[in-house]
């Protein structure tokens, strides 16, 4: 049924309804227990990245290769054909004789989506400019079921680039399933734009913005950090006055309830400082990169298996 639904594959957070996101979330648990297997032998996956990754890409890389498929593709534009001209409609329609399905990686916010309905085979938004970044959020939810037990009645934070900011954007997407309290957390010029706000407020998701985290802190039993996202200003002048809005450190660590968690969805630039890494009880973000390889195991088997 998972496989029929997403026969095109996975552009955004929006085509999950709370069912799929349980069934997901339950086969990426199962897929903790088990290192290796040969469900996919035979498979290709085409990794495509037109952008720097280091944890998705080798993330969804490791997976394939862990269920016994095999993996081609590319890390950057410059050793594509894209890099001669080439549009994302041919290279799609020259990769599908290749592969059985593709992850793409690009700075257009609607590239995946674009690459879908040119593909026969399924396409999975790996990350597309500043708009979403479906599989990253879905194993934001893994890390938040496996650590907190629940997801419902959760105060979670988020903090950082929420304009910019792709994994925020299908996170909050995907939460707007539960019965959580989010607060968004950011300077104002980079605070959640009108459109995921206007979809939170259809699905009568609760929720407020603030411009701090310290004042709520102690209530939190999520924070989830995320770096501004350089790479989208166009105007350095901007990225300087915002850069360094926020900085965790232990001592707001301190603050935290006993079972509070911090995530991350890295790469991290400065906005936790290194000496809250230790306290790994509650400092996740790192952990949060192994539920991502159980998710994409979970996700490549229910879209590939026979
Ligand atoms: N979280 C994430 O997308 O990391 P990478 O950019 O390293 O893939």
């Amino acid at each position: 049924m998972f496989k029929e639904k997403f026969h095109e594959g996975i552009i955004s957070a929006k085509q999950f309804d709370r069912d799929d996101i349980e069934f997901i979330l339950k086969k990426g648990s199962e897929m903790l227990k088990i290192k290796n297997s040969n469900v996919l032998e035979g498979k290709i996956l085409a990794t495509l990245f037109f952008e720097p990754s280091t944890r998705t890409r080798l993330s969804f890389e490791s997976a394939m290769y862990r269920l016994g498929g095999n993996v081609i593709g590319f890390q950057t534009e410059d050793v594509s054909s894209v890099k001669k001209g080439e549009s994302i409609a041919d290279t799609i329609r020259t990769v599908e004789n290749y592969a059985d399905c593709i992850a793409m990686r690009n700075s257009l916010e609607g590239s995946a989506k674009l690459a879908s309905r040119f593909a026969k085979i399924p396409i999975i938004n790996a990350g597309s400019g500043s708009g979403e970044h479906p599989t990253q959020a879905l194993l934001d939810l893994l890390t938040i079921k496996e650590e907190c037990g629940k997801i419902d009645g959760l105060n979670i934070g988020i903090v950082g680039d929420l304009k910019y900011g792709r994994t925020v954007h299908s996170l909050s997407i995907l939460l707007s399933n539960y019965d959580a309290n989010l607060y968004f957390i950011s300077p104002r010029d980079l605070s959640l734009r009108n459109r995921y706000k206007d979809y939170l407020i259809e699905n009568q998701v609760k929720f407020k913005e603030l411009v701090n985290y310290r004042n709520i802190i102690e209530s939190l039993d999520v924070l989830y950090m995320t770096r501004i996202q350089k790479e989208r200003f166009v105007d350095m002048e901007e990225y300087e006055k915002v850069k360094s809005s926020f900085i965790f450190t232990e001592d707001d660590l301190e603050k935290t309830k006993e079972t509070f968690k911090l995530m991350h969805p890295l790469p991290r630039v400065t906005e936790i400082e290194p000496s809250v890494d230790k306290h790994k009880d509650k400092a996740v973000y790192f952990k949060q990169t192994g539920y991502g390889l159980a998710m994409r195991k979970a996700l490549l088997a229910e879209l590939l298996m026979d």
